[in-house]
């Protein structure tokens, strides 16, 4: 079934990777030369984020100009208008955004100061922008929850109003998103339970809202197998980066899921405890959702099932099976006599809609005990026996959220589920290692940052290998077979050695000592070379990730694979015996 209309469209490139924050050169080439504007919060500063960002970004033709870093955990309209103000003083023509939502929309509404002027209410509102072009946006998320990165909406708030400003403009949506696993590092586990949530919120609403399409329905299906599969063992292990990547990428697509799908009234209610509580929206959402999806169930049972089985909740359907057998096992005289199963696999349809139900209550429950997250509404800071029920309530109706809800939310109903979170007495449930599945089989890559302090120590140290390389009795045959002459140019440090096999003898040289013209050049960073020697890249996906740029016949080089295995097997031994152990 297809819904009579929908539109799907994402502008932004995302790239994703580990450390890919630091090989931005070629990435952001298309820019050109620009003055960019970072904004980021204090927190990052402290933590060393907002530094490795820019020496990532040291290396490309983009220049940090200036770095507006007092974005609060909810922004504000002052807080905006500071931030479009130093971007203007200091002739910044492009803008990253490094953070976590927070950050992201002010980045976002700051653009249109610093394009349009003015006040920040005067461009509250949807799509008023028109053909309006915004200055290039840049966002890297260091949390894993909002999606605002691929989101065409930001809020501010009005502190003197005590209200929050929606914007809705396509050109939010920046012309680069970064994820780097390794920017989500830091992120304590009460942050990375509650924006996991979040995201999984995120998944399922767009998967059971009125505004579903078949574009969002995959992308939101799949985000919630990565959160089933990582969310604890990220909350459980910090520096797990599979894991961290994994809530990253699941994020981002749950943020493009929603961004087409809208979400519904979890988020009505929970937007609601966010003005009224300051309940964090992540946690709000966390304990509001499985009493929603209760509300919902029967309105959209086939879709809870799905999503019960996609976080791996998965009920027999004899019916089917059975059917499956005879019809296609030869025995399709027999399929009328499986009929009555029908209603039996409906009947454990429910049973798997209402098991992803307790799935989400028991996800909750180990969130707990893994990082203290709270599960009711006094723990979550109401003290008041919930005297603002009533205006939660209101808020929540009006929220804009609800209209997207597959089922009409009722007032009651409302006010029923915050008693209900206020009231429950419902404890931790702990974690055991079956809880933490494996987040994927890939191993993860050992890291190798500055092995080369300067050239002379590269050129001793690649040299020596090149050489090692040409007396190897499995290596030296091939490599002068291959009758090849190829120049490496590296990075950090500076340096550049060519193997040339095109004459009596294979000859190694180091930077100018070779005068002509390679016939393949590869350039990469020196700590990529390093990692290549090891066997630690494949360079089919350093090629397509601008990893490693090769120029000249590539083809030819082709030749010299029949080596690599042995070589990969001689670096390490090669650098324990000239002494580099700890890089080998
Ligand atoms: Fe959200």
């Amino acid at each position: 079934m297809l819904p009579d209309y929908f539109e799907f469209s994402l502008p932004t490139r995302v790239i994703y990777g580990v450390g890919v924050i630091d090989q931005l050169r070629d990435t952001v080439a298309p820019y050109g030369r620009r003055r960019a504007l970072l904004v980021t919060d204090a927190v990052l500063v402290q933590a060393g984020l907002a530094e490795r960002v820019r020496s990532g970004f040291q290396n490309t033709a983009i220049e940090i100009a200036a770095t507006f870093d007092q974005v609060p955990p909810n922004s504000t309209i002052q807080t905006v208008e500071d931030c479009a103000g130093l971007g203007r003083e200091h002739g910044c023509d492009l803008i990253i955004g490094l953070g976590g939502g927070s950050v992201l929309d002010t980045a976002k509404v700051a653009n249109i100061l610093m394009v349009k002027g003015g006040r920040v209410q005067e461009h509250m509102g949807a799509y008023l922008l028109g053909q309006t072009k915004l200055l290039p946006l840049v966002l890297i998320p260091t949390t894993a929850g909002t999606g605002s990165e691929v989101t065409k909406v930001a809020v501010i708030a009005d502190p003197e109003h005590d209200v929050k400003l929606p914007f809705a403009e396509t050109q939010f949506l920046p012309d680069l998103a970064i994820l780097d696993p390794e920017l989500t590092r830091t992120m304590p586990p009460k942050l990375t339970a509650a924006t996991g949530m979040d995201a999984l919120t995120h998944a399922i609403e767009a998967y059971v809202d009125k505004e579903w399409s078949p574009a969002s329905d995959g992308l939101a299906l799949q985000a919630i197998r990565l959160i089933r599969d990582n969310l604890l063992l990220a909350c459980a292990q910090p520096d797990n980066l599979q894991a961290r990547g994994a809530m990253l990428v699941a994020s981002c697509l749950a943020g493009v899921a929603f961004s087409h799908s809208m979400v519904g009234m979890v988020h009505g209610i929970s937007h609601a405890l966010g003005g009224v509580y300051h309940i964090p929206h992540g946690l709000a959402n966390a304990l509001v959702l499985p009493e929603v999806m209760a509300y919902n169930l029967e309105s959209r049972l086939d879709r809870y099932a799905d999503i019960a089985e996609a976080l791996g909740v998965v009920f027999p359907r004899p019916g089917a099976a059975l059917g499956n057998l005879l019809r296609y096992g030869g025995l399709s005289f027999a399929v009328p006599l499986v009929k009555p199963l029908a209603g039996l696999d409906r009947w454990f349809r429910r049973q798997a809609a209402k098991a992803g139900i307790s799935y989400i209550r028991n996800l909750n429950r180990q969130l707990a005990h893994l990082t203290g997250m709270p599960l009711n509404l006094r723990d979550a800071g109401v003290n008041d026996d919930l005297a603002k029920l009533e205006q939660v309530a209101d808020t929540a109706m009006t929220d804009g959220s609800m209209l997207y809800n597959p089922r009409e939310p009722e007032r009651d109903a409302v006010a029923r589920i915050v008693r209900n979170l206020y009231d429950t007495t419902v404890t931790p449930l702990p974690v055991t290692p079956a809880d933490l599945r494996p987040a994927g089989a890939a191993v993860e890559a050992r890291e190798f940052r500055n092995v080369f302090p300067d050239s002379e120590t590269l050129y001793r140290v690649l040299g020596g290998f090149f050489e090692r390389l040409k007396v190897d009795p499995q290596i030296g045959g091939p490599l002068k077979n291959s009758r090849l002459c190829v120049q490496f140019a590296f990075e950090n440090p500076t340096a550049t050695m060519t193997i040339d096999a095109r004459g009596e003898e294979v000859r190694i040289y180091r930077g100018a000592e070779f005068v002509g013209q390679p016939e393949v050049t590869m350039s990469m960073s020196a700590d990529f070379a390093h990692a290549f020697w090891h066997g630690r890249v494949n360079l089919i996906s350093a090629l397509t990730r601008r990893q490693v740029i090769a120029k000249g016949n590539v083809p030819k080089t082709l030749k010299l694979l029949p080596i690599l295995k042995p070589a990969y097997a001689l670096y390490p031994r090669y650098l324990a015996e000239i002494g580099m152990k700890e890089a080998a």
